[in-house]
């Protein structure tokens, strides 16, 4: 089967598609004919060789959710048989004609979805579910500061985050981004680019800090994200657009009463993988099949393409998700 392999890390000209072995699955997975795979900006941190892969990721090659058809099933697997149109996350490998995907955290296409829109929606859906309302508690009434609006898991933190009756800011480094998170319902967003978002974060919500902070920056702007929190509030780190350390004034934590939590998907447990697909179905699969949330999908590229899909997202242009199709 043909695959997109890494033969070195560093510029998107070191991703080729070659012809790989066609994987077996093993007794509780699914071989995935995959039809679409989405990209994720940490695709991009591997390809250059900045991202250590957690230990029990066996699957090296890129691509953490796809679409497609079962083609093959593990020996116990009664659930599924082949030909069903499946998506969901896998440990590695959905930038390939087949991959392998653990039967637990297999979901049905809904009548009528694209394979584009469902390799678009879990990371981000499920992203948003585990960092706002697990980690997060956000309830009806909070405040939310939401890093890169724009971003493939931005667009739907925006939307999950309203549903749950959250007052949403943003940032972003286009007007045109800023128009766009305004439509997906957020309340008011901040160039960053050109303002301080430290300073006008607050006047727009009224003088108040906010109840939390959904942190992709990281970085030097960990003490400005930490002094937009209100007392008491949270800061979530998901992910270092802006660098991986800082420095930081412990006494505003301490004084202020402030939590600051770190989350990531990767490292999690078999179990929990399949602990959060499992909540992500419960809580958001009906809001997506009734169109009361959605991804975002920004393009679309041929897998032979992967190179100009990661230039793309590097480009920080894109508005949502970029989907390679199969
Ligand atoms: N921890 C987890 O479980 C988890 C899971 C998934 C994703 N993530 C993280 O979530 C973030 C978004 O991922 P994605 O795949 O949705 O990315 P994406 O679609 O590529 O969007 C990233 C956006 O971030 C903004 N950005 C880039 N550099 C920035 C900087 N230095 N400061 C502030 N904003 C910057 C850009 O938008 P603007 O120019 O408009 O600001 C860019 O378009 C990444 O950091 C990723 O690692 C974490």
């Amino acid at each position: 089967m043909r695959a997109v392999v890494l033969e070195e890390f560093g510029e998107p000209e070191v991703m080729h598609v070659r012809e790989v072995p066609r994987p077996q699955p093993g007794p509780r997975q699914l071989r995935v004919r995959v039809r679409a795979s989405a990209l994720n900006r940490g695709d991009t941190v591997q390809r250059s060789g900045g991202y250590p892969l957690p230990p029990g990721i066996k699957t090296p090659r890129m691509g953490i959710e796809v679409a497609g058809e079962v083609e093959a099933v593990g020996a116990e697997v009664r659930a599924w048989s082949p030909g069903q149109r499946v998506f969901g996350l896998v440990d590695g490998g959905g930038y390939a004609e087949a991959c392998l995907m653990e039967e637990g955290m297999a979901i049905p296409i809904p009548e009528g979805w694209s394979f584009v829109q469902a390799a678009a929606t879990p990371e981000a859906f499920i992203t948003a579910h585990e960092s706002l309302l697990m980690l997060g508690g956000l309830r009806e009434g909070q405040s939310v500061l939401i890093h890169a609006g724009g971003s493939g898991i931005g667009t739907a933190c925006i939307q999950v985050a309203k549903a749950m009756g959250a007052k949403v800011f943003f940032t972003v480094s286009t007007e045109e981004k800023r128009r766009r998170c305004l439509e997906l319902g957020a309340d008011a967003g901040v160039l960053r680019t050109e303002r301080n978002f430290a300073r006008e974060v607050p006047a727009l919500n009224g003088g108040a800090g906010v109840d939390l902070v959904e942190d992709f920056v990281g970085g030097a702007a960990l003490e400005r994200n930490l002094s937009v929190l209100k007392f008491g509030g949270c800061l979530l780190l998901l992910g270092m657009l802006d660098g991986m350390s800082a420095e930081l004034d412990l006494r505003q934590v301490v004084m202020r009463r402030l939590q600051l939590k770190g989350m990531a998907l990767r490292p999690l447990s078999p179990e929990e993988r399949v602990a959060v697909t499992r909540r992500f179905r419960e809580r958001w699969l009906p809001e997506l099949v009734a169109g009361r949330v959605r991804p975002i999908i920004d393009s679309t590229f041929p897998l032979e393409r992967a190179a100009d899909a990661h230039r793309r997202m590097e480009s920080n242009a894109s508005f949502g998700k970029i989907v390679l199709e199969v």
